[in-house]
């Protein structure tokens, strides 16, 4: 099987040898065709294995008809919407966007918070056919008025289980209650849980599912070694795997952005060279923490789950679960870092006595026990061993048939910093059937105070331009189209 058997136009097959790829990946191979016929897809497939280029390749071929060199922004509407849970992301998939598509006459930018508007207003300003995003910024441009989704034909929720749980469900749909409602949608990630299964089928029109390998695996090249550690050591245990394994590269993952910068501290001053990336970390601060990372400069990343979902740094050996994640999904995203594109890597899971529930949920996921070895001079005590009280298993009540309790906006792990918890009229909206409880269908949109720009900028007109309606009326006014 070649890209070229997948019916891909001879643009997008240059650009995928210059990228070096010899063939598709599986979830390639079953999804560009379907794409490319125009359907809705949901499409799994384990961590690392292409499903970026799966659904951005197709998204060129259908968007080439519209390639042109017109200088005209007019000639360069928004014809495409890719949306990512964290800036990282985004500007990743960014870069593959243009990685695909540098054959193509098509135009592309990134949107994402924590840096100044008024660049991504000008490059929006003169038109761009794909929009990758995330989607908090994506609405205050919309607040702004400076992007407009009217010409939208494909959208896509890269990291799709995410981007429905309850941290970005509201500003996706207030999203998507903007979007013209012929158009094709694509939801990809590794992991959908029964709920968001459901939940995004309703989103789609006669979605064709593509799973390449069961539901919710794991990578199948990763080995993962649990090491039952007493809490107090892990610091401890952490610096000796680090120095004694001589990695090169690894990343951790602890539970708070806190500990993250904390730890780094501590690695630092055990002569191992580490940074953090996490929320509370200016975005130009977690920009270079993780180009340095990438680069090879610094050699262990200290993350909170911000760094979790699709991130690729290029043969990363290890991967580190300082603390477990309190979401089996979770473990599976952050593991997932290491063991790309077919190379293979390790996962190890430092855990104590009181995470042994989420320790049983991640193995109920991946349905298998994962070794476990101990490291001498650094065991767990006993209680380890003792039987689980009833209760104490991984998750709480709320995971399984409903979904997790709501979090204040902006506190979720991975979610970009942005606004406070939502106000009471949010909280004390009547649930409606197959929505998501606390979500305000009617609630109009509210700009981010952390939206970077300084003074209020004066928007420049633009011929034709229509009297400026309040936003509440726009997004307000418009929560049926979404139902
Ligand atoms: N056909 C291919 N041949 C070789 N390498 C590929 C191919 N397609 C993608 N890759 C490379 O594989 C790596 C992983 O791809 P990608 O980030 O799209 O994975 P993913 O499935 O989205 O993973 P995640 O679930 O973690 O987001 C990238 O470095 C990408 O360049
Ligand atoms: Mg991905």
């Amino acid at each position: 099987m070649s890209f070229a058997d997948l019916g891909l136009m001879p643009e997008l097959l240059k650009a995928v040898t210059d990228a070096g790829y010899a063939e598709p990946t599986p979830i390639q191979a079953q999804a560009i065709p379907i794409i490319l016929a125009g359907k809705d897809v949901m499409g799994g497939a384990q961590t690392g294995t292409g499903k970026t280029a799966g659904f951005t390749l197709p998204l060129l071929q259908r968007l080439s008809r519209h390639a042109n060199t017109s200088p005209s922004p007019a000639r360069h509407p928004v014809r495409a919407l890719i949306l990512t849970p964290t800036r990282e992301l985004a500007m990743q998939v960014h870069e593959s966007v243009v990685t695909y598509s540098k054959h193509l006459a098509l135009r592309s930018v990134v949107i994402y918070g924590g840096v100044d508007m008024r660049a991504q207003m000008e490059q929006l300003r003169l038109g761009r056919e794909i929009v990758v995003a995330t989607p908090g910024r994506l609405l205050d441009h919309v607040e702004q008025k400076t992007v407009n989704f009217g010409a939208v034909e494909v959208l896509v929720l890269d990291e799709a289980d995410r981007m429905l749980d309850m941290g970005f469900i509201p500003d996706v749909k207030r999203i998507l209650a903007l979007l013209p409602k012929e158009r094709q949608s694509l939801l990809f990630s590794a992991t959908f849980s029964e709920e968001i299964k459901r939940l995004a089928d309703s989103m789609l029109r006669n979605p064709q599912l593509i799973e390449v390998a069961r539901r919710n695996a794991a990578a199948d090249n990763i080995t993962h070694r649990v090491h039952p550690v007493a809490q107090d050591l892990k610091r401890q245990v952490l610096a000796h795997l680090i120095k004694t394994q001589d990695l090169g590269q690894v990343l951790v993952f602890v539970a708070t952005k806190f500990g993250a910068s904390r730890l780094a501290h501590y690695l630092g001053r055990m002569g191992i060279s580490a940074d953090a990336i996490h929320g509370d970390k200016s975005q130009q601060q977690r920009t270079e923490a993780l180009e340095a990372f990438k680069a090879g400069r610094v050699s262990v990343l200290v993350a909170t789950d911000v760094a979790a979902r699709g991130l690729d740094v290029e043969d990363l050996p290890q991967v580190i679960n300082f603390e477990l994640p309190h979401t089996p999904e979770d473990y599976i995203h952050r593991i997932g870092r290491t063991g790309r594109a077919g190379k293979s890597g390790t996962a190890v899971s430092l855990v104590c006595a009181e995470e042994r529930g989420r320790l049983a949920e991640i193995e109920k996921l991946l349905k298998r026990p994962l070794e476990q070895v101990k490291l001498e001079g650094f065991e767990a005590g006993a209680e380890f061993k003792e039987p689980l009280e009833r209760g104490k298993r991984g998750r709480t009540a709320a995971h399984g048939s409903t979904p997790p309790a709501p979090a204040p906006r902006g506190a979720k792990p991975g979610r970009e910093p942005r606004r406070g918890p939502p106000p009471p009229a949010a909280r004390a909206a009547p649930a409606r059937p197959g929505a998501t409880p606390d979500f305000d269908w009617r609630k109009p949109y509210e700009p981010a105070p952390d939206s970077f720009i300084e003074p209020p900028l004066p928007i420049p007109p633009r011929p034709g331009h229509k009297p400026r309606r309040q936003i509440a009326a726009l997004l307000g006014g418009l929560p049926k189209k979404n139902e």
